[in-house]
C-alpha cells in the first residue's frame, strides 16, 4: 500500500465512490435491547457489487451540495476511503452520513484517520454532539464503540424511524 492521503473532497469527487470494494464478511448483529448492545450469532457475506452506491449516490452528491462535507482517503488515483459529516441534523448534532474503507485497505488505520478530521471540524464548528446510525455489524460498530460512541437511548426520531435496525450511536464532544 502506498502512502494514504486524507483530504476534503469536492462533489464531483463523491463518483470516485465507485472505486471501494464494500464487501464484507459478517459474523454478526448487534441490537439495542432495554439499554444493552447485544450480539446475536449471524453470519452473512456482503459481496463486491459497484452498484451498492446506486442507493446513496444521489442522496450523498445532494448533502454535499447543501453544507454536508466528505473527506477521503487517496492511494494515488484510487479512492480506498470516505467519511461524509453532515453539519447540522439538531442544533449542536453533527451526522456522520456514511464511513466505508476498502476491503483491502482495512485494519490499518484509514478509518480512525478519516473519522479524526470529520471529529476535528465538528469541533472546529464549536458542535457539542456526534451522531451515527451505525450498520449493525461487527466491523461499524467496533469501530464506533473505539472511537468513544454510545448507543444513545433517545434515539433522533426521524432517523430511528427511517433506519430502525441500526445502532444509534452518540458521541460528546
Ligand atoms: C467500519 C470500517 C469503516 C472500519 O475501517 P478500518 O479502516 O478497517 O478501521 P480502522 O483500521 O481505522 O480501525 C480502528 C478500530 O476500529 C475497530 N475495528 C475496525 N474494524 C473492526 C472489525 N472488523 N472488528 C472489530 N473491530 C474493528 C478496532 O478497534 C480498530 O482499532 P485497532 O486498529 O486498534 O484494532 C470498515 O470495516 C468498513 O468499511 N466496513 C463496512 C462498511 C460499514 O459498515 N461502515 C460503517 C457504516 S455506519
Amino acid at each position: 500500500m502506498n502512502l494514504i492521503e486524507i483530504r476534503l473532497l469536492n462533489p464531483d469527487e463523491l463518483e470516485k465512490i465507485y472505486q471501494i470494494d464494500r464487501s464484507e464478511e459478517i459474523e454478526h448483529r448487534y441490537r439495542y435491547i432495554d439499554g444493552e448492545l447485544k450480539a446475536f450469532d449471524e453470519s452473512a457475506s456482503v459481496p463486491h457489487d459497484p452498484n451498492y452506491w446506486d442507493t446513496y449516490y444521489e442522496t450523498w452528491k445532494e448533502a454535499l451540495e447543501s453544507g454536508a462535507e466528505a473527506f477521503g482517503a487517496l492511494d494515488g488515483e484510487q479512492l480506498s476511503g470516505i467519511v461524509i459529516l453532515n453539519p447540522i441534523l439538531e442544533p449542536g448534532t453533527e451526522q456522520l452520513l456514511a464511513l466505508y474503507v476498502d476491503s483491502n485497505h482495512r485494519m490499518s488505520g484509514i478509518a480512525k484517520s478519516l473519522y479524526m478530521k470529520a471529529e476535528d471540524a465538528a469541533k472546529s464548528r464549536k458542535s457539542k454532539t456526534l451522531y451515527v446510525c451505525a450498520t449493525p455489524t461487527d466491523s461499524s460498530v467496533n469501530f464506533y464503540l473505539s472511537q468513544g460512541f454510545e448507543p444513545t437511548a433517545t434515539p433522533n426520531a426521524g432517523l430511528f424511524e427511517k433506519h430502525p435496525e441500526d445502532i444509534h450511536m452518540t458521541k460528546n464532544l
